[in-house]
């Protein structure tokens, strides 16, 4: 069994998901007694006090609760370590000591180096346990790296930053994390379209008028302006998360479930996606910036007036685009996408609008129908929505629209992981497919660089919208022009 490496083990990931995580999988009996955790911070702590600390947050973050067994054993195998990433000489300290440990507990000399770490250290910490030969264990053993997002904030960082780890880490032992890929429907989204006979023969152009992806949140920059304000809504959720969802629900059916089948038929729908440029900008993109407002009933400040952020900002809090996927199966099919923050409702799902049925001859009365839907939905609910129609019953012919909505955390809330909780087994598994391959990451990158610095401010269309609202009108009328609308579902 492995040795687990929490750089950052300190910090507000490792105590509110990393640490719970791990108490989880101990708690279901899925962490080997011979899974020790380093857990690294700067500041010097109390290790004792670290630990209790740590008991607070798994036992309050868990959905399994308090089992004091499964802490009591589990906290036996973590050690509080701290020093500076800058320093050399502590990962020979470091090296030594967990040698040491694995020769007298008899460990097969695998280790995971999860990087709970700011981006500016990514690099830094690699190249130190290169440089401290941590990253080559005996034979038979691996050594992972894993990554938290973002990778990179442009294509040129991103490059630079995976040449710099693939110095230290072959791709197959790096794991770069975007846990959206972890959240149960998003991995559902193959399990819908590849087990269903009523999807997937019409998964197409031919059937498939527009796909809507949205994802929606009502927070702000919650105290983090400083780094929003660097990045903004295209690279913080459409190069990676959104990016992920429209590979998934676009890609042809992989060969097998192994991690390189899917990823391969992921990175071609990447690769498909039509560039955004200059020219075709003013119609296919709308970027926002929240102002004053009201969220839940409550007041809220403009983005300029978050701190950390300049007064003069020209971040994008909100993202609205039409992307085509343009090959033989999706040419011509809308992808429209829109993220945001501080709007009226916290919502991620997929909405796929099939075509309206055409008219049969005899059937005229029921006039126009609704189009079917189907919706995959992600978050706050999880599960399952189709919108169909019926005759309404009696003697009338009218035709009304009904919907069933198939709720899944109502039906599975206990048995299901937290999506970290999925990713430490799949990173121990050595099961890759949760998370992204250097060129899906570098065809995102493309496509969010090429609409970044493919145009003038001013093509960039940057609108303001009020706090608590679903964004600017303009993101209506992106597809209002083409007699389609947002479906808030
Ligand atoms: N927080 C989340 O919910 C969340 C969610 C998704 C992704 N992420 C990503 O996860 C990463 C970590 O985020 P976070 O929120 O956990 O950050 P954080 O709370 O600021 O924690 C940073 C950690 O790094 C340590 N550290 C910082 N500088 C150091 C140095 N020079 N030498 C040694 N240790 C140092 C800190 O130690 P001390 O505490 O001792 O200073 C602390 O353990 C980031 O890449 C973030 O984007 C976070």
């Amino acid at each position: 069994m492995c040795l687990i490496v929490l750089f950052g083990g300190s910090g507000d990931l490792s105590r509110k998901k990393l640490m719970p995580s791990l108490y989880n999988l101990q708690c279901q009996g899925k962490l080997s007694e011979d899974c020790h955790v380093f857990a690294i911070g700067r500041r010097e702590r109390n290790e004792k006090e670290y630990i209790k600390a740590l008991k607070e947050g798994a036992f309050s973050n868990s959905r399994l609760g308090g089992d004091e067994r499964a802490w009591k054993s589990l906290s036996s195998r973590i050690y509080y370590r701290n020093f500076d990433f800058g320093d050399g000489a502590a990962y020979e300290r470091l090296e030594a000591e967990m040698s040491k440990l694995e020769n007298e507990k008899g460990l097969s000399g695998s280790r995971i180096y999860y990087m709970a770490v700011s981006p500016d250290y990514f690099t830094l910490i690699t190249d130190s346990i290169g440089k401290a030969g941590m990253n080559k264990g005996a034979k038979g053993s691996y050594r992972r790296l894993v990554i938290e997002k973002p990778f990179g904030r442009s294509l040129e960082s991103a490059r630079l930053l995976n040449c710099e780890i693939s110095r230290v880490f072959p791709e197959k032992d790096i794991y770069r994390i975007d846990h959206y890929l972890a959240k149960e429907m998003i991995q559902n989204i193959m399990g819908i379209r590849f087990s269903n006979a009523i999807f997937e023969p019409l998964w197409s152009r031919d059937n498939i008028d527009n796909i809507q992806i949205s994802v929606c949140e009502k927070d702000g920059v919650q105290g983090r302006g400083g780094y929003y304000d660097g990045a903004g809504a295209l690279r913080d959720m459409v190069q990676n998360h959104i990016m992920q969802m429209i590979s998934l629900i676009c890609m042809e059916p992989p060969i097998s479930l192994e991690a390189d089948e899917i990823r391969d038929e992921k990175v071609k729908v990447i690769k498909h996606i039509e560039k955004i440029k200059g020219g075709n900008l003013k119609e296919r993109m709308v970027l926002g910036q929240y102002s004053a407002g009201n969220v839940d009933g409550g007041d809220v400040a403009g983005y300029r007036d978050e701190e950390g952020v300049p007064s003069d900002s020209a971040t994008e809090t909100f993202a609205a685009l039409k992307l085509e996927v343009a090959n033989r199966r999706w040419k011509g099919v809308p992808v429209y996408i829109r993220t945001g923050k501080r709007m009226s409702r916290k919502l991620a799902q997929i909405v796929v609008q099939f075509k309206t049925f055409c008219q049969i001859h005899g059937f005229e009365p029921y006039k126009e129908p609704m189009p079917n839907l189907l919706v995959i939905r992600v978050q706050p609910k999880d599960g399952v929505f189709f919108q169909f129609n019926m005759k309404k019953p009696g003697s009338t012919e009218e035709i009304v629209t009904q919907q069933m909505d198939y709720c899944r955390s109502c039906e599975y809330s206990e048995n299901t992981p937290q999506a970290y909780e999925r990713l430490f087994e799949d990173v121990i598994k050595g099961d890759a497919s949760l998370f992204t391959r250097w060129d899906e990451i570098e065809g995102s990158w493309k496509i969010i660089d090429e609409i970044l610095s493919g145009c003038t401010r001013e093509e960039q269309n940057m609108q303001f919208y009020e706090a608590g609202s679903m964004g600017p009108d303009e993101s209506e009328e992106l597809l209002q022009r083409e007699g389609r609308r947002w479906w808030n579902i």
